[in-house]
């Protein structure tokens, strides 16, 4: 069973360039058989071969095993120390801030930071760059067309100036859109830009195994510039922080020494 199990995550990333090692085996294991028991497919090597062949179940499958449930401000409370002691910080010492959301999802993420940013006219050296593994995701971000249900921690405010109601949908209006630039990458793969003066990485690292994690987080560290904050998710926590060179400034925000 484990040779099969090698066996599919090599030729997975064959055929997706994923690395699954880099994510925590048990729960990938129950999420890829649960899909497998749902496809019909009795065994690794048939399910490779149907992966390949069905465009539609591949589809489905990387959206299973990614897992991109995302919502604007989420969790409020952290935005809110975020917009009134982190980003008032960070301007002391910068005027124009360079900030990405990796492992963005649909974009809420970035269209909350986007607002805000509008909201304070902060200055962004550029675009916010908001980062996936995941291309789907990545088109649905980009047209930034949400549901009722989707916008509904937007605050009020903020929905009645930043989205026009369509239909049953919100679109975000394009002064925001075009605060954002969406692009594809593995986080876990890929290089990284520098000099950041914020990065979020929320609800992403939930599968990855600690060794993945810790890697990341060294990356994050190398990617900010000095005095620049990570925020992270509500239930994370990075261990040996400091040995990284960041430190704890508020729950789940860390800045670079
Ligand atoms: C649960 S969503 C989090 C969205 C948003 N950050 C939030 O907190 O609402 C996790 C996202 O991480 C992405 N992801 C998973 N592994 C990744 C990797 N190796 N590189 C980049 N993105 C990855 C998934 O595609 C998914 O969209």
């Amino acid at each position: 069973m484990d040779n099969d199990w090698d066996i599919f995550i090599s030729r997975f990333e064959a055929l997706s360039k994923i690395d699954l090692k880099s994510y925590k085996r048990p729960q990938m294991e129950r999420r890829i058989n649960s899909f497998m028991r749902n496809a019909n497919a009795d065994n690794y090597n048939s399910f490779i071969n149907l992966l390949k062949t069905n465009r539609e179940i591949y589809r489905k499958f990387l959206d299973h095993i990614t897992i991109n449930v995302s919502e604007f401000f989420r969790n409020s409370n952290h935005w809110e120390i975020l917009e009134k002691q982190v980003v008032p910080e960070l301007l002391k010492t910068n005027k124009n801030l360079k900030i990405w959301s990796a492992g963005c999802s649909t974009g809420e993420e970035a269209y909350s930071l986007a607002m805000i940013c509008n909201e304070r006219h902060i200055n962004l050296g550029g675009t916010i760059l908001a980062t996936d593994i995941d291309n789907e995701v990545l088109e649905k971000a980009g047209m930034g067309i949400y549901s009722e249900k989707a916008v509904q921690s937007v605050p009020p405010a903020y929905l009645n100036k930043y989205f026009v109601a369509e239909n049953n949908f919100y679109r975000i209006k394009d002064s925001i859109k075009q605060m954002v630039r969406f692009q594809q990458q593995d986080l876990l793969k890929d290089s990284f830009g520098a000099g950041f003066d914020l990065i979020l990485c929320r609800n992403v690292v939930i599968y990855f195994t600690e060794e993945s994690k810790q890697r990341l987080y060294r990356k994050f560290c190398d990617a900010l510039r000095p005095r620049g904050v990570l925020f992270i998710g509500s239930t994370e926590q990075i261990f040996q922080s400091r040995e990284l060179g960041l430190q704890s400034i508020a729950t789940f925000f860390y800045q670079k020494t």
